[in-house]
């Protein structure tokens, strides 16, 4: 690394200054030494700003404030408060992990990194995370934040997203890792990397004005570097309310995708946009509903979810049948007040609690 051990001393020095000093930021996990929690912080705040996972988390130690009654508990009924959180593989790795650590290991928290890296959904970040927390071991976390905050003040320019960019920047991030506080620091460069170097950074705040090459050279929004473009994918779902006598079809998404374990309404999924006739057409065609033995009740606006790599739109389609459909025995039929305990993608969610 081309910089001196006096420039990442100080770094380590300034940051954690500022953290003494100036960092108010607040968070129910902060300080906490229960790697349970701190790793049920961590796998929560997985892709996940810090205001909307406050709730979540709060819920989720009160329900289950250890974890063998995480590892009990329904899976349904975990999947129900993850909901609304988004990227659900999460959950269910939460779930594995939590039975793992109450049957296997009989409820006692792994301790070396290496182990707690071998949990599943626990990555090289989430690992440092947990590790440096709860025991104060030596391992820097990197992640946006912290590639964000090195590439503007150290001035490097190599793409973040690239191998050799990760490469580097985990090499400088252990090389100003403050080995004997490593759960104070890595703290504190979290918090500086979201309240002050955001990726609008508010640097008249900012601690290290003269250190800082981005703010020296005028480079601010050019750091950090990305090499790949972001490919947004469009997918439209049509939904179908099926009714028949008071109760509804619902299914549980299975395959490799997005929402998997999560609830749905019987659908066709297009890669444009189409018109009604073409849709109950498509439906007619998948056996969703047989031919001519419906009424439509309704059909809604279009509703829009922006995913990280794919924006979803579609609508809904209420049918009144007039035979059941049996051919498609992975549907269950219920009524409103049972569909309530079932967990539903944001998208549909949305749909559901929408003004009549
Ligand atoms: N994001 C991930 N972990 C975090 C933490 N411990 N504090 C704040 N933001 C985080």
């Amino acid at each position: 690394m081309p910089f001196t051990s006096k420039k990442l001393q100080e770094f380590s020095r300034i940051l954690l200054k500022w953290n003494h000093e100036k960092n108010t930021r607040q968070m129910p996990w902060k300080g906490e030494k229960d790697p349970y929690k701190i790793w049920l912080s961590e796998i929560i705040l997985q892709q996940t700003r810090v205001e909307q996972g406050l709730n979540y988390y709060n819920n989720f130690i009160r329900i289950f404030p250890d974890v063998h009654k995480l590892a009990k508990a329904p899976e349904e009924k975990v999947f129900k408060l993850w909901e609304g959180l988004g990227y659900y593989s999460r959950c269910r790795n939460l779930i594995a992990s939590a039975k793992y650590i109450s049957n296997d290991l009989k409820g006692k928290f792994p301790a070396s990194y290496e182990h707690i890296k071998a949990l599943k959904g626990v990555g090289p970040y989430t690992a440092a995370a947990i590790s440096s927390f709860a025991y104060n071991l030596p391992h820097a976390v990197v992640d946006g934040n912290v590639f964000r905050v090195l590439a503007r003040i150290f001035g490097i320019y190599t793409p973040i997203d690239s191998t050799e960019g990760k490469k580097k920047f985990t090499e400088l991030a252990d090389e100003l890792l403050d080995k004997k506080q490593a759960g104070l620091y890595n703290q504190s460069i979290m918090d500086f990397g979201a309240v002050i170097c955001k990726p609008a950074p508010a640097c008249h705040q900012c601690p290290f004005p003269k250190k800082c090459y981005a703010f020296q050279h005028g480079k601010i929004t050019e750091l950090p570097v990305k090499e790949k473009k972001l490919i947004i994918k469009k997918r439209w779902f049509y939904y179908f309310l099926l009714e028949y006598k008071g109760e509804i079809a619902i299914r549980q998404r299975t395959g490799k995708d997005i929402w998997q374990q999560l609830y749905e309404f019987p659908m066709i999924e297009t890669k444009k946009d189409h018109d009604l006739k073409t849709v109950l057409a498509k439906a007619e065609k998948n056996g969703i509903i047989g031919r001519k033995k419906y009424t439509i009740l309704s059909v809604s606006e279009i509703y829009k979810q922006q995913l990280s790599h794919q924006l979803i739109a579609g609508q809904f389609i209420t049918i009144k049948l007039s035979v059941k459909q049996y051919s498609v025995n992975d549907w269950l039929w219920l009524n409103k007040i049972k569909l309530k305990k079932y967990a539903f993608p944001k998208f549909i969610n949305h749909y559901l609690s929408r003004k009549p």
